[in-house]
């Protein structure tokens, strides 16, 4: 039910579904408009223009300009796209370059500090004004790359507008060297270690999470974890310090996109057919015959995400019938120790380097279980496509994937609640147990139905989040 109009809100981020994406941070900050509007709040995006948006928005309006913009003029452009209100800030000088939004060809852009205070910059400026009698009640910053903004806001003046700063992972600091304070338009008085100096450093996160009036990440689990020491990088202290501010608001998944009943051949529970032809398809792209549970993962090949585990356990799981499709890419590595293993077990093992979206589709609708062996997951959203299209998720017991997978303990069976496996600590030995686990439900053909069935019913929608983010709102408006 859409309630009436409650306020507006300006999300600021890096990236945003379906204009550009790196990571699950785009399919957030691109699904909370749409979440948001039936709960009343208007929410507009705002982001950089890269080079590969500029065609788009060609015949955009400008609704404002902004001279001296870290060596060029800022013009933001106004426009929809799929039903999202978007704001681009088109600064050629900063964004418009071939390749990524962080990196180019021969790595980060050395100017990443000064590229994205700009888009905070100008997002504090629209905050702060309005534009065309539409102000916003609140800023919503995503990750450093929005850091700056609370921070402009709470130097400069925030003409009456909240701030909330949202943590999708720590990991990603915004670090510059401290001789750039001025050159980023921060007070010098504000450089000590309760405000911007990080390690030595300036952090523009950590000045996000110093001057918004609310802290959010995108999990209670995680919200927890970030005031531990092996959890918060460095910055456990700042988010402890403010843990009244602190809150885990899990994210959904864009249930319109992410369900087998829109896939080439649909299925869905209680009409469970097409998933067989969708895991014979999937075999056949990957030139796999797999009598065991076949399991995939799509995902960023990184640290993070405890690829490297998967060359000390997959030969056992092979051993005992299963296989496994690799989608991603990442650290070179990484990429190279996942092509030793698909060529280690050729019709086992199937691997394709890259980012392929259409492919991940397809994975889901054919795959018997995700594997997310996390060190640590903010929230993690594969797990969550893994739910409803009832390849049940294997994970690690950190963050997110925490918070989400009910593990098929004797207990949660016996109640009928498992929804897949979970394990801890995020080694070898734990998921070596996990897959065997798996190994043996997926032989219970009955259990493993009654799991799978428990999955795809499992809530994975935003509707509970955006209420939330809704209440988080409320409490903010002025
Ligand atoms: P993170 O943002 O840390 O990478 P998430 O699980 O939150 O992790 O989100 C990752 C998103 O990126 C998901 O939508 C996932 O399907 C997608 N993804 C990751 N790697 C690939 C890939 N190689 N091809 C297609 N989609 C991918
Ligand atoms: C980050 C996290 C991931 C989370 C995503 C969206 O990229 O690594 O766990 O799901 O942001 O919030």
């Amino acid at each position: 039910m859409r309630v009436g109009m409650r306020g507006r809100v300006l999300s600021v981020a890096s990236e945003c579904v379906p204009l550009i994406k790196t990571g699950g941070l785009a399919d957030v900050v691109g699904a909370l408009p749409a979440a948001l509007a039936v709960q009343g709040w208007d929410m507009r995006v705002l982001l950089p223009c890269y080079r590969n948006l500029r065609a788009m928005a060609a015949d955009w309006p400008d609704v404002l300009v902004e001279e001296g913009l870290w060596g060029g003029t800022g013009r933001v452009l106004s426009g929809e796209v799929a039903g999202l209100s978007v704001l681009l800030l088109d600064a050629p000088h900063l964004y418009d370059r071939e390749g990524g939004p962080y990196a180019g060809r021969s790595g980060d852009w050395a100017d990443n500090p000064q590229r994205f205070a700009a888009l905070s910059w100008v997002a504090a400026r629209l905050a702060r004004e309005g534009i065309d009698g539409w102000k916003p009640d609140v800023l919503h910053a995503h990750d450093w790359q929005a850091g700056l903004a609370p921070a402009y806001l709470a130097y400069y003046g925030s003409g009456g507008c909240a701030s909330v700063m949202t943590v999708h992972n720590i990991a990603f600091q915004g670090w510059a060297a401290p001789w750039m304070l001025g050159d980023l338009r921060l007070p010098v008085q504000e450089f000590h270690p309760d405000a911007l100096e990080y390690f030595g450093q300036l952090s523009s996160l950590k000045a996000g999470l110093v001057t918004a009036d609310r802290i959010t990440t995108v999990s209670p689990t995680y919200a927890a974890e970030l005031t531990r020491p092996e959890y918060g990088m460095g910055l456990q202290g700042v988010i402890a310090a403010r843990e009244s501010r602190v809150s885990g608001i899990l994210n959904g998944v864009d249930t319109a996109v992410w369900t087998p009943k829109a896939e080439p051949v649909p299925y869905a529970v209680g009409d469970m057919g097409g998933k067989a032809a969708n895991r014979a398809a999937l075999c056949a792209t990957f030139g796999l015959s797999v009598s065991g549970p076949l399991a995939i993962v799509v995902s960023r090949l990184t640290d993070q995400k405890g690829i490297d585990l998967l060359p000390k356990v997959i030969p056992e799981f092979v051993a005992q019938g299963g296989g496994l499709a690799i989608l991603g890419s990442g650290d070179p590595a990484l990429e190279a120790a996942m092509a030793a293993l698909a060529d280690r077990f050729p019709g086992r093992v199937g691997l394709r380097i890259g980012y392929d979206e259409a492919l991940s589709h397809q994975m889901f609708a054919g795959a018997d279980a995700v594997l997310v062996p996390s060190r640590f997951e903010p929230c993690g959203l594969t797990q969550m496509y893994g739910l409803t299209y009832g390849a049940l998720p294997v994970v690690a017991a950190v963050g997110g994937l925490a918070d989400t997978v009910i593990h098929a303990s004797p207990a949660a069976m016996a109640t009928g609640v498992a929804t897949g496996i979970s394990f801890h600590p995020t080694d070898a030995v734990a998921f070596g147990q996990a897959l065997r686990q798996l190994v043996a439900l997926f032989a219970d053909t009955a259990a493993w139905a009654r799991v799978q069935r428990n999955a795809m019913t499992h809530p994975v929608g935003w509707e509970a989040s955006a209420r939330a983010y809704a209440a988080l709102y409320d409490g903010l408006r002025r």
